[in-house]
């Protein structure tokens, strides 16, 4: 498998591969929808063919955007829904359907459906990183980067919140707003292993590098953090500070992004364990990493691993996801 470090590719190989997707791209009427996370050629790909690379907020409106019939969406499968839920006419393929999220793993429609009864006075805000069902019981829907906007907002109508799915981000917003939030306990399995000592630690070897932060991180994480947002809002602060040198906690795969918009500065991942540790820098998603140039080939080969959703949980879901684009567009008009 062609993970994040070892693309086994030689340079042939790869221009040979990029050359059979661009045609079936075109064959297919189809473009790439691309995480930030995603393996770089899987970016430098969707650069090259008119897709998006981005945050799940831009991911999620690229639908709209494109005359595109056809979206593979190289990321994880919430991300897979919700275009799906966002374009129910186009068909959703992803390289593999099996690409999930803890976040979305820990979270539970059912589950989820009886905390909400039990506090029924309470508006429902979750993550983007939720299952396709959740997202059908909540008033709203929000990615990182609009998750303090959105809140704040409904904190100034007097509104109380429940808020599933990531602890940490739910703690942050809390922070930041000062809402009265019910916080579900999910967490991400990437962010949650950055530790604050390990930074602090790296700070003293490069006193001058800012410290950019995802909020899924742990709360001691996010209070060393010169910049804390989603991974746009990330790859946008490295561009405007003047650090050469940036220690960052989120996932490995935004650092290609980074690099390449400022090629003379000097990106650190942030360590995930203290000292004695076997790993020091294992802010790998697996779920990402299972999206190859293989894959993405297959899928449209084969037209398998298509996203499908059931049209009564897409007429529910639809709401607080449009909710959520129509806010940012007021936003940011
Ligand atoms: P963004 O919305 O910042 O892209 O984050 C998605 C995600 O999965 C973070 O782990
Ligand atoms: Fe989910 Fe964490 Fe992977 Fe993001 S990094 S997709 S939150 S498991």
């Amino acid at each position: 498998m062609e993970l994040h470090s070892p693309a086994i590719l030689s340079q042939e190989q790869k221009a040979e591969c990029f050359n059979r997707i661009k045609s079936l791209l075109k064959e297919k009427n189809a473009a790439l929808v691309a995480h930030f996370y995603v393996h770089s050629n899987i970016q430098q790909l969707a650069d090259e063919t008119g897709g998006i690379v981005g945050d799940s907020l831009d991911m999620a409106y690229f639908g709209n955007k494109t005359s595109a019939n056809t979206l593979i969406v190289t990321g994880v499968r919430f991300m897979g829904e919700t275009a799906k839920i966002l374009n129910p006419e186009k068909q959703i393929l992803m390289p593999t359907l099996a690409a999930e999220c803890s976040l979305d793993f820990c979270c539970p429609a059912p589950e989820f459906a009886k905390f909400c009864k039990e506090n029924s006075e309470r508006k429902v805000v979750v993550y983007a990183n939720t299952s396709a069902a959740v997202k059908a019981l909540a008033d709203w829907v929000v990615t990182s980067s609009i998750a303090v906007d959105v809140v704040r907002h409904l904190h100034e109508q007097g509104e109380k919140i429940i808020w599933a799915t990531d602890r940490y981000l739910g703690s942050y917003i809390q922070q930041q707003t000062g809402a009265d939030m019910l916080l579900w306990q999910g967490s991400c399995v990437v962010h949650e292993k950055f530790k604050a000592k390990g930074i602090l630690q790296l700070k003293n070897l490069y006193p001058d590098a800012a410290v950019l932060v995802h909020p899924e991180s742990p709360p001691a994480v996010i209070e060393l953090a010169d910049v804390v947002g989603s991974t746009s809002q990330l790859l946008a602060a490295s561009q405007k500070l003047a650090n050469d040198t940036f220690i960052v906690a989120t996932e490995t795969g935004i650092l290609y992004k980074m690099q390449q918009k400022s090629p003379h500065k000097n990106f650190i991942t942030a360590p995930t364990s203290g000292t004695g540790a076997t790993c020091k820098s294992c802010a790998n998603c697996p779920w990402m990493a299972m999206n190859t140039l293989a894959s993405i080939e297959g899928c449209l080969l084969t037209g398998k691993e298509e996203v499908l959703v059931p049209p009564k949980i897409i007429k529910k879901a639809i709401i607080p996801l449009q909710r959520m684009m129509e806010f940012r567009s007021k936003m940011t008009p």
